[in-house]
């Protein structure tokens, strides 16, 4: 659903933090939920942990979220609207990467949770970057934006939260450019047998520990976990990249594999099915 402009009124973070509502004690697993069980929790789950979102990122991937995000701003071409779309923006992280590393482009960061693009907002301001990125609250599913407006669109850490990933890769390559990038940064479970054990005693067990004194939510961590562990194999979502429609599919795997860089190219003459979500994709995986 179209959500429309927000109206921001200089928030800080203070503000930000008493605007965060109550968290919830336990959370199911995804594979128990509907589509619209699980949009509804990961929109309760943003709106709880807004505030030290950012530090937890850091924290606990050990300042790895930031090298990810440089190497995904680092492919990004420029070469037609000079515009670029970040999917899910949350506190706008790879928004305010882009900006810094390809000064000549407009950005625009589109997310469903107020409390997210508030902090996001602020963070813009600070750094003097609101002439160059606008942010609008709208649904990854439904982009308010006619087809071929960018020439890159991204998503970082947002796709394992969309139920429906082959409508979310449609909508992405449908507002960009013949040509253009859509670009994927997820998480993924490793398959290294040994990095795998250590892995999972991380996610499951050390991390909502490790975000419990932090985090006001520390039970949104059980979730990341899992949405981690649930996500496709690389090899897996490439090929989902592949049923939207993206030629040239390259994955590129970042520290040891636990997360991806997926880049694909919207072909010159993209299938007629891939429009505004009239049209159903072939499956809702
Ligand atoms: C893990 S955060 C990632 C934020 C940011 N991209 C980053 O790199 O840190 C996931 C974000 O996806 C947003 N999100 C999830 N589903 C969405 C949807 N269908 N439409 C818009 N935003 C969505 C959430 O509100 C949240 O801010």
């Amino acid at each position: 659903m179209r959500i429309g402009f927000t109206t921001f009124s200089k928030p800080t973070r203070e503000k930000i933090l008493r605007m965060e509502k109550p968290p919830r004690h336990k959370y199911p697993l995804v594979a128990e939920l509907t589509e619209a069980e699980h949009i509804g929790m990961v929109r309760e789950i943003f709106s709880t942990i807004t505030g030290k979102y950012d530090f937890l990122n850091h924290f606990l991937s050990l300042g790895q979220d930031i090298a990810w995000r440089r190497s995904a701003v680092e492919k990004m071409r420029f070469f037609r609207t000079y515009r670029f779309l970040d999917v899910a923006s949350g506190t706008a992280d790879l928004a305010i990467d882009a900006a810094q590393r390809h000064p000549c482009i407009q950005i625009t960061g589109v997310d469903f949770v107020q409390e997210m693009m508030d902090l996001a907002q602020f963070k813009i301001e600070k750094r003097h970057l609101s002439d160059k990125i606008q942010l609008l609250m709208s649904d990854a599913l439904d982009l308010p934006f006619p087809d071929n407006s960018f020439d890159v669109t991204g998503i970082a850490f947002g796709i394992r939260n969309i139920p429906n990933k082959i409508r979310a890769l449609c909508e992405m390559m449908r507002v960009v450019v013949p040509g253009g990038q859509v670009m994927v940064l997820e998480m993924t479970f490793p398959r290294n047998r040994l990095i795998q054990g250590i892995y999972h005693i991380y996610l499951n067990r050390m991390l909502p520990n490790l975000a419990r004194p932090f985090s006001p939510n520390p039970t949104a961590y059980y979730y990341l976990a899992d949405s981690i562990t649930h996500f496709p194999t690389p090899e897996g979502f490439v090929g989902l990249m592949g049923e939207a429609g993206l030629k040239h599919v390259q994955k590129h795997s970042l520290t040891l594999g636990i997360t991806h860089l997926y880049i694909g190219t919207k072909p010159m003459s993209p299938r007629p099915i891939q429009s505004t979500g009239t049209v159903k994709p072939p499956s809702s995986r």
